[in-house]
């Protein structure tokens, strides 16, 4: 079972949303390359489909933008990919646009 850690810094987050949305400056194709390569099949094997399921049933996890990167990082983390805080955070940016629609 994955432990999830979460030992979020959030300066360097905070940098890049600054802007009026959160993930106003992300990567959003970036990101979505990102996650189709790493993150979709663990998901697909738990919930069926395209994975996806895991973002919108009901009672997910993650309710804000910043809990979205800190989920997105604690997964990468596990799965030791190495990832950049921008790998992260554009990662996030693409799931908030197609999946959890924060702010
Ligand atoms: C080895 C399996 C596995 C892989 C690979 C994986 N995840 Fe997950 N992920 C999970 C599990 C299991 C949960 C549900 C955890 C829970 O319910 O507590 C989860 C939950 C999540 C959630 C929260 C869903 C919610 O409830 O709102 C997000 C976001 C997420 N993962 C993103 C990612 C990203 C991004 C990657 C690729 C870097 C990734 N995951 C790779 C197993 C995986």
């Amino acid at each position: 079972m994955i432990k999830y850690i979460s030992c979020l810094s959030l300066s360097m987050i905070s940098t890049i949303a600054s802007a009026n949305g959160f993930f106003d400056k992300a990567d959003i194709n970036a990101g979505k390359a990102l996650v189709q390569e790493n993150c979709i099949s663990c998901h697909a094997s738990s919930y069926g489909g395209d994975g996806s399921e895991i973002y919108t049933r009901p009672f997910h996890k993650v309710e804000s933008s910043a809990a979205l990167v800190a989920q997105v990082r604690a997964c990468s983390t596990n799965l030791n990919l190495q990832w950049f805080e921008e790998d992260e955070f554009n990662a996030a940016a693409y799931l908030n646009k197609a999946y959890y629609k924060f702010e």
